[in-house]
């Protein structure tokens, strides 16, 4: 089974799978950020590679296809877009704070930018700058959160149906079923965090990955709240002593020996980001065949619900009439959402019915 995208995200970045790796310092190098790109998804570029330009230029070596780039938006404004532009950056991601005064000089140089958003409120503000899109960020997922701590569920129907801006959801999307739910609450495209430290590419040692694939739903915790900053990271006996308000900061005290554990596998000696949907990560996979996977699987759920829930193609006059408007008498087209060219196989045959076959016209 396969799906051809043709979507605000696909068409903005110019990829043809709306899927993107978290930009995770530390953990995404060059050859990621190439397989990604290879697989015809969105490779991103952490912020940390960005201010190292030969790295950013390394990815180029490996692969001409469109790559993306994150920047903290404390930083933005310093950042040399036209270097960006030079080192074939065409898409950038701003997190971490309010949005940079340096977005409108990225679109000037023909960049286009989502802002990392984890309120209605922050979208709102988000839109109003004048942003490409944005990316909704739920309490579910690994590393920094939003002080609001909402759920993807609630947050990303919420911003998608108020604010008319392409969306990309993150916070628990480790999979197909995942995917196929967050375009049904109004995504055009998915960012993976979690499920992409379990790759053969992610560069962090062994037990990193396996605590990832071992751990349960209920293994992660949010520390440094008291600090305004929540993280959520496995739960160990180092990270539980920032769960007190008492507690000194996690970022502060436990950055310096992140090293520890993402190159000697010490669990123990900083802390190691991790989302709820660890949960339900059960095997290690290169890069490609995460998305080969989530690809095909999203595929099969959509029409999977198409086939076992009869869909009437209401005629665009009826809902008119429903609405109390003149009649008109063209047809309404369930497959102008954006996901088109779906091959589905005779047994998953998606039922559709126009009305005056229902009976209803
Ligand atoms: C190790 C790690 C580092 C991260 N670093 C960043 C970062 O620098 N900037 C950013 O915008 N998001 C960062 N994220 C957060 C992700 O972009 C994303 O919100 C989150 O992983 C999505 O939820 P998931 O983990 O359930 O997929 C990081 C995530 C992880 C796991």
């Amino acid at each position: 089974m396969q799906v051809t995208f043709d979507n605000r995200v696909t068409r903005l970045l110019g990829v043809d799978t709306p899927i993107l790796n978290a930009p995770m310092g530390g953990v995404v190098t060059a050859p990621f950020v190439a397989a990604m790109a290879e697989a015809g998804a969105m490779g991103m570029i952490p912020a940390s590679m960005v201010r190292d330009r030969d790295q950013v230029r390394a990815v180029r070596q490996l692969t001409q296809r469109p790559i993306g780039a994150n920047i903290h938006a404390r930083i933005a404004d310093k950042v040399e877009v036209d270097d960006l532009v030079e080192d074939g950056v065409r898409f950038v991601t701003t997190s971490l704070g309010p949005v940079p005064n340096a977005v409108a000089r990225m679109q000037q140089a023909g960049i286009r930018v989502f802002h990392v958003v984890t309120s209605l409120d922050s979208a709102r503000r988000a839109f109003e700058a004048g942003v490409d899109g944005l990316v909704v960020e739920g309490a579910e997922g690994a590393a920094l959160r939003g002080v609001e701590e909402i759920p993807l569920m609630v947050l990303l129907p919420l911003v998608a149906s108020r604010i008319d801006l392409p969306v990309i959801a993150a916070g628990g999307i480790a999979d197909g079923a995942a995917m196929a739910a967050a375009f049904a609450l109004g995504a055009e495209g998915v960012l993976m965090g979690t499920r992409m430290l379990a790759s053969a590419e992610a560069a962090i040692h062994d037990n990193y990955k396996r605590a990832v694939v071992s751990a349960a739903a209920t293994d992660t915790v949010v520390i440094d709240r008291h600090h305004k900053a929540p993280v959520r990271v496995l739960h160990t006996e180092t990270t539980a002593r920032y769960l007190e308000p008492t507690a000194g900061s996690a970022f502060k005290e436990l950055v310096p020996s992140m090293r520890r554990l993402y190159e000697n596998g010490d669990m123990e000696a900083s802390f190691a980001s991790m989302g709820m949907v660890a949960g339900h990560i059960d095997e290690v996979l290169p890069v490609e065949e995460i998305l080969r996977r989530t690809v095909t699987e999203f595929a099969e759920v959509i029409a999977r619900l198409a086939a076992e829930h009869r869909v009437t193609r209401l005629r665009a006059s009826v809902r008119r009439l429903e609405q109390g408007v003149e009649c008109g008498d063209d047809v309404g087209d369930l497959s102008s959402g954006g996901v088109v060219g779906l091959d589905i196989d005779e047994a998953h045959d998606p039922v559709v019915v126009d009305d005056e076959d229902a009976g209803s016209g």
